[in-house]
């Protein structure tokens, strides 16, 4: 598809309904794009802002269950799109406004939600845009259920549209499918804040709003066992939701964190640890670095002390790993340890400030012997 300016938005032939998507590759990943297309047997077309791409992928399933599917932040199947420059096409608001309103009008989308293809974009208009073609398009709808992105049901469809200076892509499904409550995808939690302890905090915050695609956070007061948890972002973080916390690390936690009522803290290796044969964790907690099948080993060891049914967050770190085949295997090696000790995957994605790895989710299901 070329990007020149089209009068008008572009009608899907019903034949290719459905099957070009959009999807995010994070940046960090970008010098793997080529390979990670490859891998959805998709040709890639002109990539739209810095992490997007739009493909044909040969099985859209695949997007969300190959191997290599774990690099795609976000996807969305493009039912709708206007390839344009829409600060040069007069009307462009109104006019979009009304294509997505023909086009979706019918489907009882449970919220409308409208992001920036390129999210940073300092011009103005392009800043404004997103936000101002949601106000005229919500008012072409009759009222919706949903009014925001943080009351949406995972399991229900939204319309979702991207736009930017490569025009307007939109489809509808659900925030589950798209892995993120957003357009493209999870929630931005800044890091900057002056009293934060490390880039980490914002991490687990995100990844603990991520979680609620699958199920709600653990409770307030739930225990929480924590391994390679210094300078302490991550700890600040969650004892600011009124968790307990277990931590260990052979590095010493930030003085901030000094006689905080509900932590424990233990400068040691994570190998060493021994909770007590009583003692059950609603959720252990790894960003350890180093190795990442022996911190998963660790993680492993450690599990038996989960409550049945209780949560692993973990960041699986791929720092030097250079192609696909490499982190895929890596993967695989890691997802296997974990379910030999009764930790099963139940999702997986990037967050916005990790670096070259993943944040696994798991539960704790044990066999019954
Ligand atoms: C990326 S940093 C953790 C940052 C931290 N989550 C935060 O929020 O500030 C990784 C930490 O893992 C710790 N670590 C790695 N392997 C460990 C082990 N086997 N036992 C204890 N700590 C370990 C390192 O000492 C390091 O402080």
């Amino acid at each position: 598809m070329g990007y020149a300016c089209l009068l008008m938005p572009e009608p899907i032939p019903s034949t290719t309904f459905l099957k070009k998507y959009l999807i995010r590759v994070p940046e960090v990943f970008g010098d793997l794009t080529e390979d990670i297309v490859k891998g959805l047997s998709s040709s890639l077309e002109t990539p739209l802002g810095k992490e997007y791409y739009l493909v044909q992928p040969g099985n859209p399933e695949d997007l969300r269950t190959s191997s290599v599917s774990k690099f795609i932040q976000w996807n969305l199947p493009v039912e709708h799109s206007w390839p344009c420059v829409p600060q040069k096409m007069e009307g462009f608001i109104e006019k979009a406004a009304q294509a997505i309103f023909r086009k979706f009008g019918s489907r009882d989308p449970q919220a409308i939600l409208i992001g920036l293809l390129e999210p940073s974009a300092s011009d103005p208009y392009y800043k404004k845009l997103a936000s101002n073609l949601r106000g005229r398009t919500l008012q072409l709808f009759p009222a919706l259920p949903v009014g925001d992105a943080e009351s949406q049901e995972p399991g229900k469809a939204t319309l979702f549209c991207l736009v930017g200076k490569e025009g307007l892509f939109c489809g509808m499904q659900t925030p589950r499918e798209g892995n993120g409550f957003y357009p493209g995808g999870t929630k931005y939690i800044s890091q900057n804040s002056p009293s934060a302890i490390s880039r980490a905090g914002a991490k687990i915050a995100e990844a603990l709003h991520y979680l609620k695609l699958y199920r709600p956070q653990p409770i307030e007061g739930s225990h929480w066992l924590e391994l390679g948890a210094s300078p302490g972002g991550m700890t600040s973080e969650l004892l600011s939701k009124d968790y307990r916390v277990t931590a260990i690390d052979r590095a010493p936690l930030d003085k901030r964190l000094d006689g905080e009522k509900r932590l424990r803290f233990l400068q040691m290796d994570a190998d060493g640890f021994d909770p007590g044969s009583k003692t059950r964790y609603a959720a252990i907690l790894s960003d350890m670095n180093g190795d990442a099948e022996e911190s998963i080993r660790l993680v492993a060891q450690l599990s038996k002390y989960l409550e049945v049914g209780g949560l692993a967050i973990f960041t699986l770190k791929a720092t030097g790993v250079t192609t696909v085949t490499e982190a895929v295997e890596l993967y695989e090696r890691v997802i296997q340890k974990a379910s030999m000790a009764g930790l099963e995957l139940f999702a997986r994605t990037h967050l916005t400030y990790n670096r070259r790895e993943f944040t696994l989710f798991f539960e704790y299901r044990p066999p019954v012997s």
